[in-house]
């Protein structure tokens, strides 16, 4: 991510653990950042209260600009990240890459060999981002359909495309800016 000194009008955004306090702000910036599927706001509560080792978000002076949602899979050793907004007013800075190069740092996330994710076609950004962040840690991707329009989706939505990142181990990661 650029330093301050690069764009005096976007401050570097502080990266935390969410808090069940956040909630309102993680929906409403989820409902601002098309085309994400909303959540009900209950939804984004839980994630706050009892994935927040494994979720990230990014505040500008108490304003929340970005937000990641993962978990690990239960019995296995991978890691899955739902959503990744970033606010209009915060992209192209690198924020989604940051947030998750914040999170695979994560003790939570130390047993994780691989991190996935899924993506539809015509998701220009988000394949962006994940092929971009798996170049910048050095990590082969591959993907292959999963959930399915017809199969999963009863024709209500695209296909979502099953993104696997091979993480590296903790030293090779150490070296990782
Ligand atoms: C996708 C999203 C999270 C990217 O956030 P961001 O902070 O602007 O992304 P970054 O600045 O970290 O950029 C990461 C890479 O993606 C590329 N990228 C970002 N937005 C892009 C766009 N709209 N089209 C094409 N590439 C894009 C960047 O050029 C960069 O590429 P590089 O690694 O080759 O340099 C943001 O646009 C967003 O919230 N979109 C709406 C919600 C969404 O689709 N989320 C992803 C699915 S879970």
């Amino acid at each position: 991510m650029p330093k301050d000194s690069d764009d005096p009008r976007t401050p570097m955004p502080r990266l935390r653990k969410p808090v069940a306090a956040d909630g309102v702000a993680i929906w409403e910036l989820v409902k601002a950042c098309k085309p994400l599927d909303e959540n009900s706001l209950y939804c984004n509560l839980i994630q706050a209260e009892h994935f927040r080792d494994t979720c990230v978000l990014a505040e500008i002076g108490g304003d929340v600009v970005g937000w990641v949602s993962g978990h690990m899979i239960p019995g296995r050793g991978e890691l899955f990240v739902w959503q990744v907004a970033v606010s209009p007013k915060a992209r192209g800075i690198g924020l989604g890459r940051a947030m998750l190069l914040d999170l695979i740092k994560r003790d939570a996330c130390g047993g994780a060999t691989h991190l996935k994710t899924t993506i539809t076609r015509d998701n220009a950004a988000s394949w962006a981002l994940f092929r971009g962040f798996a170049r910048g840690i050095g990590a082969a991707v591959s993907e292959a359909p999963h959930f399915e329009r017809d199969a999963h989706f009863e024709g209500r939505h695209d296909t979502e495309h099953m993104v696997t990142i091979a993480l590296p181990d903790a030293k090779a990661l150490a070296r990782v800016a």
